[in-house]
């Protein structure tokens, strides 16, 4: 297995591990009667599935290798909502770390394709709207 398709397998876990934790930290929220936030939480999980989807049609479509990771059961429980959404966005963070390093990759093996589909079909920050929900907890905190 390559490089990049190893990298892009290494990816590809992080979004399958993204769904089910998200479905997680949705349910946490409803049973600290946080509606408004649970009702985020599954349109992020099915993004996350969605990322993985593309990852494996981008892996398929060229013909490597796919590997389908082992999901570990999702954390339960946060010391506060803070905490739960500090976790969440240094995932997002994580993870546009994890596709500039596929880019990178890309790039240096010139896998010019693979840079634009991943390009295509990933957000560049994907903890950018979660900038404004931990912003706005940090503002309602300090206020
Ligand atoms: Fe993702």
């Amino acid at each position: 297995m390559n490089e990049l398709t190893s990298a892009i397998n290494q990816h590809l876990a992080t979004e399958f591990q993204a769904g089910p934790t998200d479905l997680a930290l949705s349910i946490w929220l409803r049973e600290k009667d946080l509606a408004g936030f649970s009702a985020y939480m599954p349109a992020k999980s099915q993004e996350e599935r969605d990322h993985a989807a593309r990852m494996i049609a981008c892996l398929a479509d060229s013909g490597e290798q796919v590997e389908l990771p082992t999901i570990e059961a999702p954390e339960r429980s946060w010391p506060s909502v803070q905490t739960l959404f500090d976790q969440v966005y240094d995932k997002g963070k994580g993870f546009t770390a994890s596709i500039n390093h596929l880019y990178a990759i890309a790039e240096t093996v010139g896998e010019r394709s693979a840079t634009a589909r991943l390009l295509l079909d990933q957000p560049f920050l994907e903890g950018t709207a979660l900038t404004h929900v931990k912003g706005g907890l940090s503002g309602a905190r300090a206020a």
